[in-house]
């Protein structure tokens, strides 16, 4: 696998991003990358994507900044976040970062660490990428994928320092469980791309996807429970409270926090 550089990567995008997302006839966000590429070739899909339209302030910061803040992902190449993020620091990895908020709001805290979120939502990823330049937020980059082919293809072995899962898609419904992100290959891979004793933190409203969150980490080699409190709390609380949790909150939902540690 060759390592490639953000860089690199804008050269090659050449043709704005505002012509290939929205299918003509009946709006559907379309299941690929800003530079085309297909978001996920795998069969079983932890996200369903959406319907709905961008607003036109998502456009123009899709249009305006994801030549800046947007990373491309290359077939079959490792990025070198190092050039991603034009420095080299601490790499901290949000998974399904929703509008972006909480992201924004914790690089902002965080200026020494890089701040690389995944998301396959359209207006998602144009809505942070508005907020990244409202805040002028330089250590966050974005990209548009499946986060499980990313951390399989295109993360190098023990190159992210935290990763973050908030509020993921419950799959509440039992024959969905299959599509649930937390799951052994899941594990699997968030190992390999995890540096030596990162923490892996993890968030969820709802109590049964909490205790198959709890049962999949029980029962892999990969990670211990954190148990000291003054880590725990400090891990949570430094999570700003995000739109699912609310939307949760209001449900009357209880959130469960769960702070996990490499073993190796
Ligand atoms: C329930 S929402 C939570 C969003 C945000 N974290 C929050 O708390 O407001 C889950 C998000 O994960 C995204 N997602 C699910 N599977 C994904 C995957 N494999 N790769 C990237 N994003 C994914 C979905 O598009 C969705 O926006």
């Amino acid at each position: 696998m060759n390592n490639i550089s953000v860089d690199w990567c804008h050269k090659i995008y050449g043709f704005g991003i505002n012509n290939v997302e929205l299918h003509p006839h009946n709006h559907q966000i379309k299941t690929t990358t800003p530079m085309g590429h297909t978001l996920s070739t795998r069969s079983i899909r932890t996200f369903v994507l959406r319907q709905g339209r961008l607003t036109e302030g998502q456009q123009k910061s899709l249009d305006q900044y994801w030549p800046e803040f947007g990373v491309e992902v290359i077939a079959d190449t490792r990025l070198n976040l190092d050039s991603c993020f034009g420095r080299s620091a601490p790499v901290w990895l949000e998974i399904g970062f929703g509008n972006g908020e909480a992201l924004v709001s914790m690089a902002r805290a965080h200026p020494h660490i890089n701040f690389l979120g995944v998301e396959v939502h359209l207006p998602g990823v144009g809505h942070v990428l508005g907020e990244i330049a409202n805040h002028e937020v330089g250590n966050v980059r974005v990209i548009r994928y499946d986060a499980l082919e990313l951390l399989e293809h295109h993360l190098d072995a023990n190159s992210v320092e935290r990763l973050s899962l908030f509020f993921p898609d419950p799959w509440h419904k039992k024959r969905h469980h299959k599509r649930r992100i937390v799951n052994a290959e899941f594990l699997k891979l968030a190992n390999r791309t995890l540096a030596h004793h990162a923490l892996f933190h993890v968030a969820t409203d709802w109590e049964s996807y909490a205790l198959h969150i709890e049962q999949a980490l029980a029962d892999c080699e990969f990670f211990n429970k954190v148990e000291n409190d003054d880590t725990n709390k400090a891990v949570t609380n430094a999570r700003p409270r995000t739109k699912f949790e609310q939307r949760g909150l209001k449900l009357g939902h209880v959130v469960t926090d769960l702070v996990y540690q490499k073993t190796s």
